[in-house]
């Protein structure tokens, strides 16, 4: 079934209407088709490409060129979601004009639709009010950000303490103009009470319930790293389980001999043995 292109209003009517907004990262042409078949609202090229994919430890050594890459085979398979690119470290903090000059890349060479960036901060407010200046739609970031590891220490769960700062930067994101707001990992009270207060959808990531939308890592909600299994990930297929068994049989086949099978093989044409 076909639908309309999803932009930055439609989340804005659907939270309102307090229909939820579904949200998951992708980072390439295939599994992108099928999350735009599955009527996934917002697609996010996550700096998570970083751990996902390139099994680093951290986000941090994300690159824009990288990203536009994945982005624009993203885009290219999901013409009806919302595309977002995620601006990495070092592409925004620099300067109002890096910020606004690595968002116009995602939009002008990947076609995403909007960027994110992580803070509530004074400087992280600037940047997103600086881009969205320029045009470019802004998805924000609060809570437990991945790209301020080094000077937090550790993925830790925000806690009730943080209130005041957090609806203090919600306030200063929707002032800049985000249309949006990923609250990562927090209680669910939190994320409810910043929820409430909001003027702008917020897209959950182990903040509970009662956000507008959710988002994951794509590869974790497949299952594909059997050994991340953080309380608030629910995994909806064991494709590692699966594509491990798939590739010991092609092993095991291969090694005796039973692949390629007659059907697998070219003869001349008029050869019908
Ligand atoms: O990079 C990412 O995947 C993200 C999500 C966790 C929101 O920022």
């Amino acid at each position: 079934m076909s639908r309309r292109k999803i932009s930055v209003r439609t989340l804005g009517s659907m939270a309102q209407s307090g229909e939820r907004i579904v949200a998951l990262t992708a980072y390439d042409y295939q599994t992108a088709k099928m999350e735009e078949a599955a009527g996934i609202h917002v697609i996010l090229v996550g700096d998570s490409f970083q751990m996902a994919v390139l099994g680093e430890e951290t986000t941090l050594g994300a690159s824009m060129d990288v990203l536009v890459t994945h982005c624009r085979a993203v885009k290219k398979a999901a013409p009806t979601a919302l595309v977002v690119g995620d601006m990495p470290f070092g592409s925004y903090q620099p300067s109002d004009e890096i910020a606004v000059g690595n968002a116009v890349r995602f939009i002008a060479e990947a076609g995403a639709d909007a960027v994110k960036l992580e803070g509530g901060n004074p400087s992280a407010v600037a940047r997103v009010r600086a881009i969205v200046s320029s045009g470019i739609p802004v998805m924000g970031h609060i809570g437990l950000l991945p790209q301020s590891i080094r000077a937090e220490g550790g993925y830790r769960v925000v806690r009730s303490g943080a209130r005041g700062e957090l609806l203090d930067q919600l306030k200063a994101l929707e002032q800049a103009g985000a249309f949006s707001v990923v609250l990562e990992m927090m209680e669910e009270d939190l994320a409810r009470e910043l929820t409430e207060a909001a003027s702008i959808p917020t897209i959950g990531i182990g903040a509970g319930r009662f956000t507008s939308g959710q988002i994951l890592v794509v590869n974790d909600l497949l299952g594909m790293n059997g050994d991340f299994n953080p309380r608030f990930l629910k995994k909806y297929a064991d494709l590692g389980s699966i594509i491990g068994n798939a590739l010991e049989k092609y092993a095991e086949e291969v090694t005796e001999g039973t692949f390629p099978g007659e059907r697998n093989v070219f003869r001349p044409r008029g050869d019908k043995s």
